[in-house]
Order: structure tokens, then sequence, then C-alpha cells
């Protein structure tokens, strides 16, 4: 095979000749396909697309690029869920303890904060001593004892989609729905996943925000998934507001210990987390979903699964008794109030992520230092009203210039008006 055979039937929507997508995603992880070749690829899919089948073939071949976990003697079905991102959105340290205490297993491996959204393994740092950096073998024991753990990807899953990637990001070929799907899937696909459930945002916080590139991205997993062999379904879900009321790692932390407590509830941060359970729980051959998500939470199962997967992973054996002694405060905190009386009518919520990023609680190079403490809590909500004795928010920051400026950050990201009807939290289901 030759590179130039793929690529020219790409460019010109021939069919690939037989073997070749497979054959181009080896050679991406072997160095065979060049990296001009790997462009040339890239803006020729973004620009006809690649059929369905070739899809299929490219998300599998990057998933055997590299490391792919069995589980032949799991006692129970393997399951997962990926989120496209968004802001306030701690799901999955809810969901993954709480699928546990279901009686399934989650090897749930996450990512970093991109761009303005949060990551899973960002916020498990906020908490002292839990290891993010697991090999196959500690991923494997910790999921058989607990049922449940939250690692991140190590250098050996799917390496053709790390590079890929790389040289998507300066082709100007990100936005490719073909390649974001065989993207996400290929590494999500590479823990030996039977069943898997996504939760695709739309709205002004969501990677991307329209409902049409939602549904377009939601399709093509979903098709992908299935094709590659793994049951797969999608919700749409509302990212024009925060999830819930806190944005930042260890006050995201401190809001999920609320809900798995019961101390603080968080309705949408609940009811989403029991809707996505109960679509994977389906799919994975389990009935009645809905009730045993909610019940898992509201029976304290989740909260201590999720304090013993805290212990294996290296954080405090107490953790889920003593959380707030173990999660450090920002060194200022102060309240944001909006320059005039009124209701929240929008939130450009994108803006608010994007000042957590400015107040070091994600990262503008790749390798910058994340600060735990910082972020946003008590954040106002479509419909709110808010004035001089009712804060838009409260600034967790790391000294007062960053205070200020996140201020004045947020007070630019809501907007005080007559509040539309709310948007329904799951929009669509895709499946
Ligand atoms: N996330 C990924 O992992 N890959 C993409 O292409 C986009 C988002």
């Amino acid at each position: 095979m030759d590179a130039r055979q793929v690529i020219e039937a790409v460019r010109d929507r021939r069919p690939v000749p037989a073997g070749g997508i497979a054959w181009f995603a080896q050679g991406l992880a072997t160095g065979a396909v060049t990296d001009a070749q790997a462009g040339a690829f890239a803006m020729a899919v973004l620009l006809n697309g690649l059929a369905f089948d070739d899809r299929v073939a490219l998300t599998r071949a990057m998933r055997d690029s590299g490391d792919v976990l069995a589980w032949p003697d799991a006692p129970v079905p393997v399951v997962d869920k990926h989120s496209t991102g968004g802001i306030g959105d701690s799901i999955s340290l809810i969901l993954a303890p709480a699928l546990a205490a279901c009686g399934v297993w989650v090897p749930m491996v996450s990512g970093r904060g991109l761009g303005h959204t949060g990551g899973t393994l960002d916020k498990l740092e906020a908490i002292p001593g839990y290891r993010v950096a697991a090999d196959a073998a500690r991923l494997r024991r910790v999921v058989a004892d607990v049922g449940c753990a939250i690692v991140g990807a190590t250098g050996r899953i799917a390496p053709a989609d790390r590079r890929l990637y790389a040289i998507r990001d300066v082709t100007g070929t990100v936005e490719s729905i073909d390649l974001i799907t065989a993207s996400i899937l290929s590494k999500k696909l590479a823990a030996g996943l039977q069943a898997l459930v996504l939760d695709v945002k739309v709205g002004s916080g969501a990677f991307l925000p329209s409902r049409e590139a939602a549904r377009a991205l939601a399709g093509s997993l979903v098709d992908v998934a299935n094709g590659a062999g793994c049951r797969t379904a999608a919700l749409i879900t509302d990212m024009d507001r925060p999830l819930a009321r806190c944005a930042g790692n260890g006050l995201e932390v401190a809001e999920v210990m609320g809900v798995l407590t019961g101390s603080a509830p968080q309705p949408r941060l609940h009811d989403l987390t029991v809707a996505l359970g109960a679509e994977v729980l389906a799919l994975a051959g389990i009935d009645d979903g809905r009730a045993r998500v909610a019940g898992a939470i509201a029976s304290g199962a989740a909260a201590e699964r999720f304090g013993r997967m805290v212990a294996a992973l290296g954080g405090p054996a107490d953790f889920a008794d003593r959380w707030p002694a173990h999660l450090a405060p920002a060194p200022v905190v102060q309240d944001v109030y909006p320059a005039a009386a009124g209701r929240v009518a929008r939130i450009d919520t994108r803006a608010v992520g994007l000042a957590v990023v400015a107040l070091g609680g994600g990262r503008q190079r790749e390798g910058d230092a994340v600060d735990p403490r910082v972020g946003f809590s008590q954040l106002a909500a479509p419909g709110d009203a808010v004035g001089p004795g009712a804060p838009l928010a409260r600034v967790h920051a790391a000294d007062r210039d960053a205070a200020d400026r996140a201020a004045a950050a947020l007070r630019a990201a809501y907007v005080l008006g007559d509040p539309p009807p709310p948007a329904l939290l799951v929009q669509e289901r895709i499946g």
C-alpha cells in the first residue's frame, strides 16, 4: 500500500482500496506515513468525509494501534460514559461509582481540561495523593476490587490518534466530524467496553455549540461505535449554562461530595447522572436503571465506592467522610455582584469556563500547572434574581488581582433581562 492511494481516493471521493484505511492508521503509529501525508489525508477527510465503513475501519485501526484492554473474566458488563465536555460538569465522579454500586464495571479512561472545558483528571487531582497515572495492571486491579477506576490514558493508548490529533491541530482540520469521531472512540473503545453512553453537549459552553453540529456528532459517534462492536447511545444535553453551581476543580469535587452524601443536592447534576446511567445500564441489559442509579446515590453506596476508589488510587482513606478537611481552600474568596439588579436571562458559558482557566484552574498552554483551589461557587442560574444582596457567584482566587479580573469576566458573561423558557436538560436521545 502507498499512502497516496488512500489520500487520492478520499480527495477524489472514490472508494478507498481494501485495507487502505487500516494501513494508513497503522502507518500513523509506526511512522510509515509522513506528517505531510497525514495532513493531506486530514484535509481530504474534512472536505469530502469518509464512507461509513471507512470511518469504522479508521476508528478500529486507531484503537488497535496501541494497547487494547480485554476483560475475559469480568463477571459483569464493562461499561463507560464519555462527554464532549462542559463547564461545571462533574458527572463522571458521581456516575462511575454509582454504576459500580449498580453491579457493573467501569474502567473510565478520562482526559484533562481542553480549551474552556474542565477535565475529569484535573478535578480528581484536587484530591491530595490521587494518582491518575495507572498502567493496565493497576486499572484492572482497582476495577476488580472497587467496580470503577477513573484514570488517565497511558502513552500506549491509541498512538495513531495522538499523532493525527497533533497534525490536525496545526492543519485546520480539527473540526472534521469524521475525524473527531475516530479520535474520541479510538481512545474510549481501547478500554474494551461492551456498552457506552455519550453525553453530547449543546449550547454556549459546548465544544460544538449548535444543535445541528451536536446532532451530527452524536449520530456519527453512535453509528461508528455500534459499527465497531460497542453498544452505544447518546443524549444531547444542555450546556447553555454551567451544569451545576460550581466551576473549578476542587470546588467541583466538593459539589460532587454534596451530591454523593446528600448534604447539598444539585438536581441537574443528579438528574443527568441518573439519565446517563439508566441509558448505559439498559445497553448492558439491566432494567430499571433510573431507580438503580438514583438508589445508589441516595443510599450512600455510590459515596462508599467513590471513597474506596480514591483510597485505591492513592488518595486519603477517609476522603468520603472528611472531604472538607482534604480540599485546600483558595487564599481569596469574595462575592461577585452584578452592575445592576435584575434576573439572569442568559449566560455565556464558554466565557465562564475561560474565566476559570484565567484564574489558573485550566491550562493556557500544554504543561501549565493547574491550581485546584480556584474557580467559582454559587453560580447564579438563568431565572435567578441577582443584585446588591444577591451575587452572581463567589470567586475563589490565588490573589486579589486575579479575583478582580475573574469578577469582571463573570459580569460580562451574565446577561440580565427576561429569561427565556428554561431549556430541557436532556434534549434528545440518539441510538
Ligand atoms: N476530543 C478528542 O479526543 N478528539 C477530538 O478530535 C476532539 C475532541
